[in-house]
């Protein structure tokens, strides 16, 4: 591949990703059996992550999407926002979040308390990414792709700006 001016380096390739993913549809697939959960998708760092594990999915289930904000360039803002809400009612539904990173744990931590209370028989984390060095919320997803460590990274979703979502792997941003 040739030099990338935004690229400090791949962190988790094309393939590794698929790979993952793929073991994470099958945990999950196994754990729901029966219970026909809701992927709740939160946009719109999400959309890759969540394309391939839905193919990954094989118990019935239902989709629908958040858009939450919290994010400005490379730092938390630690406001969350929601700009898009859920069209269903969650109640009595299994609910997992599919999320593409958790940081601070600010926007998880919100979601939660929001979700909480609209009656969910079971509301579940599912991350492509986890950052746990950077904490400031306690927030423990109970599916998890990679942990990484505390570097801004890009790709398969993930943005600077709103830039590079479309790369099909992740990498670590080179600050210019
Ligand atoms: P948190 O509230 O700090 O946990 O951050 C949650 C959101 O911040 C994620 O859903 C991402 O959209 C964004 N975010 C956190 N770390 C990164 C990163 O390294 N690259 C791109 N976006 C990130």
């Amino acid at each position: 591949m040739p030099e990338q001016p935004f690229l400090e380096r791949i962190l988790i390739s094309e393939e590794q990703l698929a790979a993952r993913v793929h073991e994470l549809g099958r945990q999950i697939s196994a754990d729901y059996r029966g219970k026909q959960p809701l992927f709740v998708g939160i946009l719109r760092g999400c959309i890759l992550f969540y394309a391939d594990l839905m193919k990954n999915i094989s118990v019935d289930c239902t989709m629908d999407f958040m858009c939450l904000s919290s994010y400005a360039g490379t730092g938390s803002t630690g406001h969350v926002r929601t700009m898009l809400d859920l069209r269903e009612s969650i109640k009595g539904r299994h609910v997992v979040i599919v999320e593409d990173i958790v940081d601070t744990g600010l926007t998880l931590d919100y979601l939660m308390q929001h979700l909480k209370d609209r009656g969910a028989a079971s509301i579940e984390i599912c991350c492509l990414l986890d950052k746990p060095s950077n904490r400031k919320a306690e927030v423990h997803p109970k599916y998890v792709g990679f942990t990484v460590e505390n570097e801004f990274v890009i790709g398969y979703g993930l943005d600077y700006n709103e830039l590079y979502r479309n790369l099909p792997y992740i990498g670590v941003f080179k600050k210019q």
